[in-house]
């Protein structure tokens, strides 16, 4: 009996079952104007999302830099030319100085547009939270993109979006560089919902406010995966911002 009782306690989702609203869904079209689609140009082409925080700056993760980056605003399907589009080429790549391509750690990025984007119903800016703003474990939040739907699916055309759940930092133990004080590990294990390849660089959003960036997993997409954590780079931010 109570090996039973264990083994059922085992089977039952934690936090009140919440796991069951969780899934990955296309998102309805342009209900995420802040969305930027990267195509980056490095040794080949890459995909990368992003989000607008003012009128000329994307903010998006450090290993999506390349030799050149066209940011498209205001896209549901990104295989089409739909008019609500805007294609603006970055003028300047800004990688945050500490940024470690081996550790994963810093992995944030700046993109100075070369024109302000001309704020529509479908592209507008999201707010970015405060220092202070620690975002704790158990919220459940949004991540967008327009990654892989599967390990072995391709890219997907349009915009799609999921629920993910901030977990303690003891979940990401098991990735070696995992920082706490400027990383959120978010996705819970007992779920098969995650960010995949080619949502890297997107926002989490929790409660409006973009709070993580997809940063990395783990091969297989099983979760929890890394997201930077915005509120500890804020002062980066709102210098590069001011232009130093
Ligand atoms: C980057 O991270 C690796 C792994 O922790 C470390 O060995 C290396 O010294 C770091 N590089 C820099 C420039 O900090």
């Amino acid at each position: 009996m109570q090996a039973l009782l264990f083994l059922v306690a085992l089977l039952l989702p934690s936090g009140a079952g919440a796991e069951e609203i969780i899934g990955g869904v296309q998102s309805e079209a342009h209900s995420r104007p802040y969305m930027a689609h990267l195509t980056i140009f490095r040794e080949k082409r890459y995909a990368c999302g992003g989000f607008l925080i003012t009128r000329q700056f994307v903010l998006t993760a450090a290993h999506c830099r390349g030799r050149e980056i066209i940011v498209t605003l205001g896209a549901h399907n990104v295989n089409k030319r739909e008019p609500t589009q805007q294609k603006i080429k970055v003028e300047k790549q800004i990688i945050h100085p500490k940024y470690n391509s081996s550790s994963y750690l810093n992995d944030i990025m700046l993109l100075k547009l070369q024109k302000k984007a001309v704020l529509t119903r479908a592209v507008n800016v999201i707010p970015l939270p405060r220092p202070s703003d620690f975002i704790k474990p158990e919220k459940i939040c949004l991540a967008a993109g327009w990654g892989r739907t599967g390990v072995n699916e391709a890219m997907s055309a349009t915009l799609r979006e999921v629920k993910l759940r901030i977990m303690d930092k003891n979940a990401c133990k098991y990735y070696r560089h995992y920082d706490n004080s400027i990383q959120v590990c978010v996705g819970s294990p007992s779920t098969l919902k995650s960010t995949y390849e080619g949502d890297s660089g997107g926002p989490l959003v929790c409660a409006g406010v973009a709070h993580g960036i997809v940063s990395y997993g783990v091969e297989g997409a099983k979760p929890p995966a890394v997201f930077t954590r915005i509120s500890s780079y804020m002062r980066w931010i709102n210098t590069v911002l001011k232009g130093k």
